[in-house]
C-alpha cells in the first residue's frame, strides 16, 4: 500500500513538475484530489486496512495530499503570471510611429506663392485686400461694369449661369464696383481670387482659375499713375530691369484700356522660349475707370478718377516657374508640386 501511495505520489508530481497551463492543472488536480480522484478514493478505502497499518498510511496519505496540494497551489500563481504575460505579448499594439514621415514639411502651392508674393508688393505700396464672392450677380458682373446687353462675355457658351441673374463670376473686376459702394475714396485695393468661364480643359484653358484686380479711385488720378504703378510692380517682382509695355485694348469698365507687357525676364527682351521669341509677356489689362462705372459704384465721376488692373494668376504662374501644361497646377501630384 505504501508503495501504491509512493508511485501514485511520485507519478503526480511529475505530471505537475512539467505542466503547462491552468486547465492542464486543474485536470491533474481533478485525477488526484478531486471527489473521485486517485488519491481521493485511497483516504476514503482507509477504513478497509488492517487497523495496525492504518495510522502510518493514513499519515503518508495525508503528507501526499499537502504536497500536492502545496505544488497545486504555487503552479497556479506561476501559471497565472505567465498567462499574464503571455496575453499582454500577444495583443501588444505598437502605438509608435516612424519619425521619418514627420520629417517632410509641405510648402506653399505655386499658384498661392505667387499670389503671395504679389499681395506683398502692393501691401508694401499701400493697398489693403478687398474680397468678392465667386457666386456673382449679372448686375455686379456685367451691368454695373458698362457691360453692353449684347457683350460677348454675357453667352452662355462663355459665363456659367446659376439663373438668369446669378453666375459664377468671369472676372475679379465686380469687386471694384462692391468696394466703391462701401468705401468712400481714396480706394487703394487689390483682390485676389477665383473666377470661372466655360471652357473645357486643355494646356492653357481651365473652368476655374485665378485673377488678381486692382482698383485706385481719387482724385486727378491718370494713366500716368497707372503706369507708374505698374512700372514699379514689374521691377519689384519680375526684376530691376523689367520693362513694361501698354498696348491698346478694349474693356467695357475702362476707358482708355490697355493690355500690359512685361520685358521677358529670362532672356531680358531679345526672344526666348519663355517668351515664345517674342521679348514680352502679357500679364494683365488695364485701363482708366470708366465714368459709367464710377457711377454705379456712386461716386462722382466730376470729382474722382481711377485705375484698374487684372492679373492671370495661372499665365504669371506658368511663366514664371516654366510650366507648360496649366493642368500640372490643379492636379496636385506631389512630385510636381514638390518642385517649387
Ligand atoms: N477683368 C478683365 C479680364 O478679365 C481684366 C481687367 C481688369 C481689365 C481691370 C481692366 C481692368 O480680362
Amino acid at each position: 500500500m505504501q508503495d501504491v501511495l509512493n508511485t501514485l505520489g511520485n507519478n503526480a508530481t511529475n505530471l505537475l513538475e512539467n505542466v503547462k497551463n491552468s486547465e492542464e492543472l486543474e485536470e491533474i488536480r481533478v485525477k488526484y484530489l478531486g471527489k473521485k480522484g486517485e488519491l481521493t478514493l485511497v483516504l476514503k478505502s482507509l477504513g478497509s486496512v488492517a487497523p495496525e497499518e492504518r495510522k502510518e498510511i493514513g499519515m503518508l496519505a495525508n503528507d501526499i495530499r499537502k504536497k500536492l496540494e502545496n505544488i497545486i497551489e504555487s503552479k497556479k500563481e506561476e501559471l497565472k503570471i505567465k498567462e499574464v504575460e503571455e496575453r499582454m505579448n500577444s495583443e501588444k499594439i505598437d502605438i509608435s510611429m516612424s519619425k521619418q514621415n514627420l520629417n517632410t514639411y509641405g510648402h506653399k502651392h505655386p499658384l498661392s506663392i505667387v499670389i503671395d508674393d504679389i499681395k506683398d508688393i502692393f501691401i508694401g505700396m499701400g493697398y489693403s485686400i478687398a474680397e468678392g464672392p465667386e457666386i456673382e450677380t449679372t448686375f455686379f458682373n456685367f451691368d454695373a461694369l458698362n457691360a453692353p446687353f449684347d457683350h460677348p462675355s454675357r453667352d452662355l457658351q462663355d459665363t456659367m449661369y446659376i439663373t438668369d441673374d446669378i453666375i459664377l463670376r468671369t472676372q475679379t473686376s465686380p469687386v471694384q464696383v462692391r468696394t466703391m459702394l462701401e468705401n468712400k475714396p481714396p480706394i487703394k485695393i487689390i483682390c485676389p481670387g477665383r473666377v470661372y468661364r466655360s471652357d473645357s480643359v486643355d494646356a492653357t484653358h481651365s473652368p476655374m482659375f485665378h485673377q488678381i484686380e486692382g482698383l485706385v479711385v481719387d482724385k486727378n488720378i491718370s494713366m500716368a499713375d497707372l503706369k507708374g504703378t505698374l512700372n514699379m510692380f514689374a521691377k519689384k517682382y519680375f526684376g530691376d530691369k523689367t520693362e513694361i509695355r501698354f498696348r491698346p485694348h478694349h474693356f467695357p469698365f475702362t476707358e482708355p484700356s490697355c493690355e500690359v507687357d512685361v520685358s521677358c525676364f529670362v532672356c531680358g527682351g531679345k526672344g526666348c522660349k519663355t517668351c515664345k521669341n517674342e521679348g514680352w509677356i502679357e500679364i494683365l489689362g488695364a485701363g482708366q475707370v470708366h465714368p459709367n462705372v464710377l457711377v454705379a459704384g456712386n461716386i462722382d465721376p466730376k470729382e474722382y478718377q481711377g485705375f484698374a488692373f487684372g492679373f492671370g494668376v495661372e499665365r504669371i504662374a506658368m511663366t514664371k516657374f516654366g510650366v507648360s501644361d496649366l493642368r500640372y497646377l490643379y492636379e496636385n501630384d506631389v512630385r510636381f508640386l514638390s518642385q517649387f
